[in-house]
Order: structure tokens, then sequence, then C-alpha cells
């Protein structure tokens, strides 16, 4: 009897164990590099702006259709309290990755993902904080709203093509989904999950260091773009005609300790688990400063061991920096009673004409 009672209880959790997709970067990782990429130079910011001379990438293919399917699966079962909305952003998904996707969550952090988005950042990125593992921001339409908004769209367009000539300039200053923003932290990859082949906009604006706006390609499902978000002002235009968008956004950040760390939680605060964006930043934060001290700490061996004078000036500095570097870890750590959950602080840039 006791036999029975086992199998009936045992056997099916065996057999969804079993079914549960295991991530595997031959199977799943696809690895093209962008076509093209866009330098930090190109769009006219001096050399000391960000980590590395890659502002913004080509759409490449990052995962199959296969794993892409399986995030999607995941995300669909996300639990309600990893759910969050802002002023800005009416459904996300967040911190949900490292709990409940094991697929998601091991696509991400799998070395070969990471060296891929190293290759294309040319400077070599960890994930910035297990929290901000394949954030999600959901839309979604009726059918009928998709269609009308399509048919508003083509309509206008039309009557611009009767006009042409008279009617002047074709600029149309468009609603973004979020307005002109930075990221908070360094670099971001932003993945499609949906299937976007009817969707008109949808692309990524870009401003320069200058003001222009140049406009980025959206990519299609499957497919990625990695930017360096937290330096370039940018933002997602709107996308018409599609009843569903997803996308997941991992973020990522230099993992040497010598590259500065600008991260700002500004943008996150109100929509995260704080107790959990906190210990994560806390902890790299933390081993970030480690890092710093123990580097200098072997300097200041090394110089004596060959006889040099105490350099007091260069360590003077060091100092410094550690405590700048710990004061900007305090002020990002806003006490949990100050933050008001839901509210994003909105940065005012101008809206400015995108020409469609
Ligand atoms: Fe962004």
């Amino acid at each position: 009897m006791a036999t029975v009672a086992v199998q009936t209880t045992v056997a099916p959790a065996i057999a969804r164990l079993r079914a549960m997709p295991k991530f595997n970067p031959d199977q799943h990782l696809v690895g093209a590099l962008p076509a093209k990429k866009m330098t930090m130079q190109e769009l006219g910011f001096e050399e000391d702006v960000g980590v590395s001379p890659v502002a913004v990438s080509d759409p490449f293919q990052l995962f199959t259709a296969e794993a892409v399917k399986f995030m999607r699966g995941e995300v669909f079962r996300v639990p309600e309290k990893y759910k969050f909305s802002s002023n800005i952003a009416k459904s996300q998904l967040r911190g949900y990755a490292k709990d409940c996707a094991p697929f998601t969550w091991d696509a991400w952090n799998h070395p070969a993902t990471i060296a891929l988005m190293s290759k294309i950042a040319e400077v070599e990125l960890v994930p910035a904080m297990p929290y901000e593992i394949a954030h999600i921001n959901l839309s979604a339409k009726s059918k009928e709203d998709a269609q009308q908004e399509l048919a508003q769209y083509q309509e206008q367009n039309r009557r611009y093509q009767e006009d042409e000539g008279i009617g002047g300039c074709r600029e149309v200053v468009e609603t973004p989904i979020v307005g002109w923003h930075t990221d908070s932290y360094p670099f971001v990859c932003v993945l499609m999950m949906s299937d976007v082949g009817d969707m008109v906009g949808g692309e990524t604006a870009i401003r320069t260091a200058d003001g222009k706006i140049l406009k980025m390609r959206g990519p299609s499902q499957g497919c990625a773009v990695l930017m360096q978000g937290r330096y370039i002002t940018h933002q997602a235009m709107r996308a018409l005609g599609a009843q569903e968008r997803i996308t997941s956004v991992t973020s990522f950040r230099p993992k040497s300790a010598l590259f500065k760390d600008d991260t700002e939680l500004r943008t996150v605060r109100g929509v995260s688990d704080l107790n959990e964006l906190y210990y994560d930043f806390a902890e790299y934060r933390l081993k970030l400063l480690q890092e710093q001290i123990q580097h200098e700490r072997e300097r200041v061996a090394a110089a004596r061991r060959t006889g040099e004078g105490f350099a007091t000036t260069a360590h003077k500095q060091f100092l410094k920096r550690v405590i700048a570097f710990s004061n900007q870890s305090s002020h990002e750590l806003v006490e949990q009673s100050e933050v008001q959950q839901g509210y994003i602080e909105r940065v005012d840039w101008p809206d400015a004409a995108i020409d469609l």
C-alpha cells in the first residue's frame, strides 16, 4: 500500500521536473553579433562618458524561438507579488527570475551569454544584480484596438501623402511609451519577446550629445539591442498594430571594480521589492569596494617592496575616490519609509519632434 501511495504522489512531480526545459547555449543561444554598432564618439560624447566606446548596437538574434517560448511560459506563470505598476509603466514584472523562472535565470547568467554581451559591449560585463535579471515590460490590447490604431495611422499617412507639397512638414510628435530617460545601470539588453511582425513604430529613439535625434530599428522576436542606457538619453517609441508587446530587459555593469559604477536606483526604487533590491545593491557595491581596496593595498605593498617613496598624493586621491563611492552607495539607499511605491521621478526632457 505504502509503495502505491509514494508512486502516485512522486511520479507526477518527477514527470514535471523532466518536462522542465533547461537552458543549453548550444541549443538556445544564437550568438549572432550585431551587423552594426554606434559608438559614443559617433554620438558626439566625450571619451570619458560611459564605460565603453560602444553606445548602442543594431538588433541581433540572441536566443532561439524555442528559448523565447520557454521564457514566455515562465513570464505567464509569475505570481502576483512580482507584479509592479507605476506612473510611467502600467505593467512590469520584477525580481521573479531567481525565485520562479529557472530557464530565464540560467539563460542570462550563463557564461556564454555573458561572454557574448561583453564581446558586443567591448568591456567585460556581468549582470548588474540578480534582481535585475529579465525585468519585463508588458502591454496588451484587444485585437480590435490594435487594428483600429493601425487603421488610424494608415489614414493619417494617406492624408499626408495626398497633402504632400501643400501641408508641408511631415514631422509628427509621437507619444512614447516611456518618455526621454536614462536607465539606472551602465548597459541594458532589451530582448523582444513578442511577434511584432505587423507592428508600425516601436523603434528606439536616442539623443546625440548635441540634442539631435536618431531613430534605431526596434528588435523583432528573439532579437535584442544592447545599449549604454545609463549614459544615453533614449525613449521607446509607440508601437501601433501589435496586440501584445513584451520586452525583457536585463541590465549589466562592468565586472572590474576599476571601472566607475554610476548606477543609480532612481528609476527602479518605486517599482521594486526594496528589501531584495537593497540587499543586491549593498552586496555588489561592497564587493566592488573590497576589490578597490585590495587593489590599492597591493599597489602600496609593491611600491614599498621596490623601494619607491610613498606616493602621498596618489594614495590620498584613492581615499577620496573610496569616500565618494561610499557616499554614492549611501545616497542611493533612500530610507524605505521615504520611497513612494508606484512612483518614478521623471527627469524633464522637453519632447522633441521625431520624423517618422
Ligand atoms: Fe531605457
